[in-house]
């Protein structure tokens, strides 16, 4: 155990060795780079070799508490909620999702549909929900997220099998392709620009080759994940949200058409993929 733990240390000391560095020192490191990468993935790898050492899990037990707790005006818990297979049916639900409910008659993906019913049966305000509906650096995930985490868990080992059938449902995904493709905001940048490409990267950041159903079967079923750089879980609707704001769009708003719909395309690229929620991210 004490060796499995040094070794941790050593692995994440000169990952983050590497962060510390200034640009010239950097590019005189170029050499070693792949040694560099390669410790960064052990470090990785022996994270996700030992699960009690990733922090994401306490969302998960937070989010059961808060699943079956009774809050908002209503005072009644969300196990009434309907995530696709029943009420109160959560096992396995995530690998089914985004889909079309004919309740709302919209298509809606987890964290849409939490939103839903956290205003439909616990009478929460939705404007309030989503005005800042993700953590600041160092905050840990809303209520919201931590929910979905659990959610996402309790799908763990199932693979990404979400209904097509629903006109709704095709229309969900061709939108979120449309928007992936679609160049636009002041740098004139689509998601293809960063996402279309393999072995792509911004400094030491990978950048999957999200088009490609490959990498994308990798990827997408480790989110909501825990993420080292900003101390918190992160939800796909936040992970969204930032790349929106990296390409200097107007703010992804949380549940949106527009993010749904590009959900729905990720997902439509990983069926087929496992579901490993949370992961860990760098
Ligand atoms: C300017 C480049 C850029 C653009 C454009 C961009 N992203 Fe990203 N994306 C990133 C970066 C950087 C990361 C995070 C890499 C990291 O943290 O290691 C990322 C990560 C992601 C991830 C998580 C991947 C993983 O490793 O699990 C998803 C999903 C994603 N982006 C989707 C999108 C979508 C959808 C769009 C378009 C709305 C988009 N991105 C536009 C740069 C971009």
């Amino acid at each position: 155990m004490l060796t499995r733990r040094g070794a941790l240390f050593a692995a994440a000391v000169a990952a983050l060795a590497w962060c510390g560095t200034s640009a010239s020192e950097r590019s005189s490191l170029r050499g070693q780079e792949t040694d560099t990468e390669r410790a960064i993935e052990h470090y990785r790898q022996m994270l996700k070799d030992d699960p009690w050492s990733n922090p994401g899990l306490l969302d998960v037990d937070r989010g059961e508490t808060l699943w079956a707790t009774p809050r908002g005006p209503k005072n009644v818990s969300l196990e009434a909620c309907d995530l696709g297979k029943g009420p109160g049916k959560v096992e396995g639900a995530f690998a089914e999702l985004p889909r079309y409910f004919a309740d709302a008659d919209q298509v809606m993906d987890l964290e849409t549909r939490l939103l839903w019913c956290m205003e439909k049966l616990q009478g929460f305000n939705r404007a309030d929900i989503i005005k800042r509906p993700h953590p600041g650096g160092g905050q840990p995930v809303k209520e919201l997220g931590a929910i979905a985490t659990w959610i996402a868990h309790q799908a763990n080992g199932a693979r990404f099998a979400a209904p097509s059938a629903h006109p709704k449902e095709k229309e969900a995904v061709a939108l979120g392709q449309a928007l992936f493709e679609r160049r636009s905001g002041p740098f004139d940048f689509a998601c293809t620009t960063c996402h279309a490409e393999p072995g792509k990267r911004i400094r030491l950041q990978g950048l999957p080759h999200l088009a490609s159903p490959e990498e994308a079967r990798k990827v997408i079923g480790e989110w909501p994940a825990y993420r080292v750089s900003s101390t918190h879980v992160m939800t796909m609707q936040h992970r969204l949200y930032d790349c929106y704001w990296q390409m200097r769009m107007p703010e992804l708003e949380f549940g949106s058409e527009a993010s749904v719909a590009l959900i729905a395309y990720l997902v439509n690229k990983a069926d087929g993929g496992e579901i490993t929620a949370p992961a860990i991210k760098r």
